[in-house]
């Protein structure tokens, strides 16, 4: 019986190395042009605890300095947030609120500022830059220091992304200074979360399914996108119609989904691919300058995160900005996630990872880059991460069970 055990573990594990020498041999590190979303589903991906990672270990990881960052809140520097959705961005914000210097906070909440002139609705915080008097009556005496909906609501649109803040930007400095909600002169220190692409997708997918909407005329280049650039993936979706009980299937078959690759189109220069004209340039080409551009903009941001360390996200921040979290962020295990079951299922079921991985295949590319820099920049402050803790985590979960979930997922994975 014992010897048996050793031979199917022993086959199984000479299968994997045969499956990994065979990706890493077909696939070299030479970039992604030309190979289509299904081979880069089943080489790319075909080892999910790999897919993160790479073969990377972190002997290989060598410390980073951090951003040369001096943030003066009281000057003229600010901060955007940049919040894509379903990374934990609003959990990273509400802390981002509690930052203090030197024992003072930054920022109060709306209720403690009642000399504002500012009306705003509930569960905003007020970011004044320190030092403005507390009887201070001019709107510009109360231009936060932080850039988000935290504090100024969806001004710049919905969850905007990079492009769509330096639109905002210079569109306010074309208003007349009465009418601006922020100093668009200031200096800007861009920042992020950016989330495992597999489970950010489920979120949002499981968000959307629940009957959510995300639907929004995106700007790029202070021009609306079009219908005919991306197209909507179900009728009625710039009329808040909802895509309630969508299937996963139909989900990952609408090709202009917003949710693809949401994280790579969040931090690059748009600008730069024409936008959202998928047409202007050939698709390899367009994937290959959005994804450089997404790494070039996480590289000279001040600040990212990863939604699956929060912990050392939080002291990363703290290090480069000279801020303190009057509030610790808190890592939320992925056990207690409402996405736990789905995501069992997912990293169980071959398929549906790759088609997952392979409908974000930037993003995939872009968190294994941004992983090692976060590694790497940890590295510098001390900090040792295991790079694999999600897949590690997901893996633990108990799968007990829920043969009837999983049976009901895989039909709706077949649509
Ligand atoms: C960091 O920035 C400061 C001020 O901008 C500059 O004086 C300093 O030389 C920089 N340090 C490094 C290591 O680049
Ligand atoms: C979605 O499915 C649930 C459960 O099957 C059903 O009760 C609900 O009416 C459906 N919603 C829509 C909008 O189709």
């Amino acid at each position: 019986m014992k010897a048996k055990q050793l031979v199917v573990v022993l086959a199984v594990f000479l299968a994997a190395v045969c499956l990994l020498l065979g990706g890493t041999l077909r696939h070299p590190q030479q970039g992604f042009q030309g190979l289509d979303a299904r081979r880069l589903a089943t080489q790319t991906f075909s080892h999910r605890s790999l897919a993160v990672s790479g073969a990377r270990t972190h002997s290989q990881i060598k410390p980073t300095p951090l951003p040369n960052v001096s943030f003066d809140p009281g000057g003229r520097d600010s901060l955007v947030f940049i919040h894509i959705q379903k990374t934990g961005g609003s959990d990273f914000l509400r802390h981002l609120v509690t930052v203090e210097r030197d024992h003072h906070p930054l920022c109060l909440p709306e209720s403690a500022a009642s000399s504002t002139p500012i009306k705003r609705k509930k569960e905003r915080s007020l970011c004044p830059r320190p030092g403005t008097a507390e009887s201070a009556t001019r709107p510009r005496d109360w231009w936060p220091w932080l850039i988000s909906e935290k504090t100024l609501g969806w001004y710049c649109g919905l969850h905007p992304f990079y492009s769509e803040y330096k639109s905002c930007i210079a569109l306010e400095n074309s208003l007349p200074e009465r009418n601006r909600k922020f100093d668009p002169t200031a200096n800007f220190h861009y920042s992020t979360m950016l989330r495992h692409p597999v489970v950010r997708y489920i979120s949002e997918y499981l968000h959307i399914q629940r009957g959510a909407t995300f639907s929004y005329r995106h700007i790029c280049n202070g021009k609306k996108v079009r219908n005919s650039e991306m197209p909507p993936c179900y009728p009625g979706y710039y009329d808040r119609e909802t895509w309630h009980n969508v299937t996963l299937s139909a989900f990952l078959s609408c090709e202009s989904n917003w949710a693809n690759n949401r994280q790579t189109f969040s931090v690059a220069d748009l600008e730069t691919v024409h936008c959202f004209n998928q047409k202007a340039l050939p698709r390899g080409e367009r994937e290959q300058r959005l994804l450089e551009s997404a790494k070039q903009n996480l590289m000279r941001f001040s600040f990212f995160g990863i939604t699956e360390y929060q912990a050392e996200s939080a002291a990363l921040f703290e290090k480069t900005f000279g801020l303190k979290f009057g509030q610790g962020l808190e890592q939320k295990p992925v056990g207690s996630l409402n996405s736990a079951p789905m995501l069992n299922s997912v990293w169980n079921t071959e398929s549906a990872y790759s088609r997952i991985a392979a409908a974000n295949h930037l993003d995939m590319q872009l968190y294994n880059f941004a992983l090692e820099l976060f590694a790497a920049r940890l590295l510098a402050i001390g900090i040792e991460i295991d790079l694999d803790s999600i897949t590690k985590e997901v893996q633990l979960l108990p799968s007990d069970g829920d043969a009837f979930k999983r049976k009901r997922f895989q039909k709706q994975l077949r649509g």
